[in-house]
């Protein structure tokens, strides 16, 4: 089944935020945001700007009818600022004017004193200046210290990862329409719509009921609208209370990339030890997490880290300690694998490192320490339907892995100007939400008098197919065919106190509370089936809209079935909800069973070096991917590629830089590359692992939304082993992303005291 928007999408008939059409007398919304990273605010003066033509209001802080606050984990963020600043692009005044030209004409005349401070925009000196989020968290096993002892070789080293920017083609933006009992309906870009419902209530003191958020769609999210969609949502409400006019906020693309926060950059340091038969034995790690400004999501995105510091491998002596740095940046937020890609990240670093160091190439590390059926993770769970091994072996098989080693070697053996490298990319990624309670959901399902059916869950469309598995359990359930079926938009009056969709949970999530759903309407139609038919309802089912007896179909048709309930007084409506069994964590201990699975996949990447210009290309990426029983094909196929391409991006290209005063200088996309048509790999193959699915995923269908961004992270170790090929012996950071400039200087630059000393052994046994 195709995704159902297919059809609307490339007409360019689904409809957005911004394509809702107009309520008369709608006020356009412009965001005044702070020139400076850190300071107090001396004066704010908005008197010139309230002069110019259009202009009807221009709000501050002390017009929040409420609280001025839009914390989500912790209540440390500001609605709009309030005695200082603490990012550059930290919002500070919204301008409300007659069209949104007038508003931001009308910005450039705010003017604004600052007394600037010192901004701290790395993570390691805010760990140093004592600028935490929260104390740090330590996941251990075993006794790392004792287990130093029994290593035959020790390394460490340091490991750099960058920012992402999310860069969802649709920017962020709402549109406010003021209605009865001082309540406002909002259309928001979200990926949360609760969390928008839940902070406009705070900061504009009004009960929960009489804000409605509706949601048709994104334009992608990516992470990024989790948390990050709520501050225009709520000034949007908050200009129309103020106004009595609908307001609409949308955010142009420079505005969007300056004021909104990224993936976290982390810089850690690792230490790994090894026994001579090359298991590893002992893997220490401290992550310094860049969090931004304010806490937004970063505490949890840190424990994410945590959870996947082993990434895909069985070390029974860890010690993971992460430290969430408090910086001058904008807050960094939810981005696809949620901080799992930064831990990942760290452990290929010192894997390869170890390689490096001993002779032998990264992949005979990892296969030989590759988790398996009882292995236990760093928070005490026990990796069970493990497909580590087995992903593996498909992939070294069905690719013929020893083929391309011959074929590679041979290759650079006769190519002075071009060298080729190849890496493995296991991965292991846990699904559900890390905080055990948001692991519920909602659906509301209707049957109308005609038969058709429309429905409404939590789960909001970001492109990644959600609706469309959602469909897929109806006609499954319910047998009814797809034009049957109409997904209702997203709102908070049909389902209330949703998570937010993400995790990768959202399709097993509100699928599984749907499927609840549509079973008590089906049982509740073949009761009446049976009395219709005189059939005991055991020997009835639903098939092809028609009533089955015992295999044979009768004359019962769906529209008669449901004619007849209501002439019965059945009720042809039903509510239900999900929580995901199974599931708890101790976060004094953490210990406990977070996750109802993980999922399981390996990457063979094939990348090429020109060693004369520093450029290179991902040539192949070949994966067999643990999809469980995959329900759409097509969809996860899509997902497996789109996560793919973004890996490579975040890992090779995408390179966020701020200078030292926090100023963003990547604030376009002429000085922001993302992967075009041409980065994506010539080859890319995706198997499907053939393993029976698991129960607690839907329809037995795996999660896929974030696990396969992390074979992204094979892109790096392929390019840094074709340039190992060219210069076997020059110490080299782990410094992602491999941008040209980094791999000339790899190959050709001077060699920095601290790389070199990432590279000794030490402390041999
Ligand atoms: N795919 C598309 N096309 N657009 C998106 O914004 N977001 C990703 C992933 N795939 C995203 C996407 C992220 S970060 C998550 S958590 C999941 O989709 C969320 O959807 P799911 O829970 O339904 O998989
Ligand atoms: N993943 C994604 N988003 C989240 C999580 C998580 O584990 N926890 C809170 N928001
Ligand atoms: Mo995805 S980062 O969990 O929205």
């Amino acid at each position: 089944m195709k995704h159902i928007d297919s059809k609307t999408h490339t007409r360019g008939q689904s409809t957005y935020v911004d394509d809702i059409p107009l309520v008369e007398g709608t006020l356009f919304g412009a965001v005044f945001d702070s020139p400076s990273a850190a300071g107090s605010i001396i004066d704010l003066n908005i008197e010139s700007a309230l002069q110019m033509p259009g202009v009807v209001a221009i709000l501050t802080w002390s017009d929040v009818p409420g609280v001025n606050e839009i914390g989500n984990i912790f209540p440390d963020e500001p609605l709009l600022a309030e005695g200082s600043v603490h990012y550059m692009g930290q919002p500070v005044a919204l301008i409300l004017a007659e069209t949104e030209s007038q508003a931001r004409a009308a910005r450039a005349h705010i003017k604004i004193e600052i007394a600037e401070e010192k901004p701290i925009v790395d993570a390691r000196a805010a760990r140093a200046a004592g600028q935490l989020i929260h104390p740090p968290r330590t996941f251990q096993l075993g006794d790392t210290e004792k287990a130093w002892a029994q290593c035959a070789h020790i390394f460490e080293g340091r490991a750099e990862s960058g920012g992402q920017e999310h860069l969802y083609i649709e920017t962020q933006g709402a549109y406010a329409i003021p209605g009865e009992y001082g309540g406002v309906k909002l259309f928001s870009s979200t990926q949360g719509p609760t969390q928008v419902q839940k902070a406009t209530s705070r900061a504009l003191g009004l009960p929960m009921h009489l804000i409605e958020v509706d949601v048709a769609r994104l334009g992608g999210g990516f992470g990024g609208k989790e948390d990050q969609a709520t501050p225009w949502a709520v000034l949007a409400a908050m200009g129309a209370l103020s106004t009595g006019k609908p307001v609409k906020l949308v955010l142009h693309r420079m505005d969007d990339m300056r004021m909104t926060g990224k993936r976290h950059p982390y810089d850690s340091d690792f230490k790994i030890g090894l026994a001579k038969d090359l298991s590893i034995v002992a893997f220490q790690v401290q992550f310094h997490q860049n969090a931004g400004a304010v806490a937004d999501l970063s505490p949890a995105v840190l424990e994410r880290t945590l959870f996947h510091c082993t990434n895909s491998y069985s070390i029974p002596n860890v010690l993971a300690t992460a430290w969430p740095c408090r910086t001058n940046l904008p807050p960094n937020t939810a981005f696809r694998g949620f901080g799992g890609p930064q831990g990942m990240f760290v452990m290929e670093s010192a894997i390869s490192t170890a390689a490096e160091a001993l002779g032998v190439h990264p992949s005979v590390i990892q296969k030989k320490n590759l988790l398996q059926e009882g292995s236990q993770f760093p928070y005490g769970q026990k990796a069970s339907q493990c497909h580590a091994e087995h992903c593996w072996q498909e992939a070294e098989e069905a690719y013929q892995l020893e083929a391309l080693r011959s074929e590679i070697q041979a290759f650079n053996e006769k190519s002075p100007l071009v060298k080729k490298g190849y890496s493995l990319m296991p991965i292991c990624f846990g699904i559900s939400f890390t905080k055990t309670a948001l692991n519920q959901a909602s659906a509301l399902a209707h049957i109308y008098l005609d038969g058709s059916l429309g429905f409404s869950t939590g789960a909001v469309e970001m492109g990644q197919g959600v609706n469309t598995k959602l469909v897929q359990v109806v006609e499954k359930t319910l047998s009814l065919r797809r034009a049957k079926i109409k997904v209702e938009t997203t709102n908070t009056t049909r389902a209330a106190n949703t998570s937010p969709t993400a995790a990768s949970a959202g399709a097993d999530l509100n699928g599984k509370a749907l499927e609840k759903a549509c079973l008590a309407l089906r049982e509740r139609l073949l009761r009446v089936a049976s009395s219709l038919l005189k059939k005991p309802q055991d020997q009835l089912t639903l098939k092809n809209e028609t009533v089955y007896c015992q295999g044979q179909a009768s004359q019962l048709h769906w529209e008669d079935l449901v004619a007849a309930a209501w002439e019965r007084r059945i009720n042809l409506s039903q509510q239900s909800h999900y929580a995901t069994p199974t599931l708890h964590f101790n976060s004094e201990t953490n210990r406990g069973e977070p996750f109802a699975y993980h999922v399981y996949g390996t990457a063979i990447t094939t990348a090429s070096v020109d060693l004369v210009r520093g450029t290179y290309t991902v040539d192949k990426v070949q994966v067999v991917h643990d999809f469980g029983e995959s329900m759409n094909p097509v969809i996860d196929r899509g997902q497996t590629e789109g996560g793919i391409v973004q890996g490579i991006g975040w890992m090779t290209m995408e390179e966020v830089i701020y200078n030292e005063k926090g100023r963003l200088l990547t604030n376009a996309l002429s000085t922001y590359k993302v992967p075009d048509i041409y980065a994506v790999p010539k080859t890319l193959d995706i198997k499907f692992l053939k393993v029976e699915g698991h129960s607690l995923a839907i329809m037995k269908s795996k999660a896929v939304g974030e696990p396969p961004l992390m074979y992204g992270i094979g892109a790096y170790f392929a390019i840094r082993n074709a340039i190992r090929a060219a210069v076997p012996q020059k110490p080299m950071a782990y410094s992602a992303p491999m941008t040209p400039e980094k791999t000339l200087l790899a190959l050709y630059g001077p060699i920095h005291q601290e790389q070199s000393q990432g590279l000794s052994e030490k402390a041999i046994n």
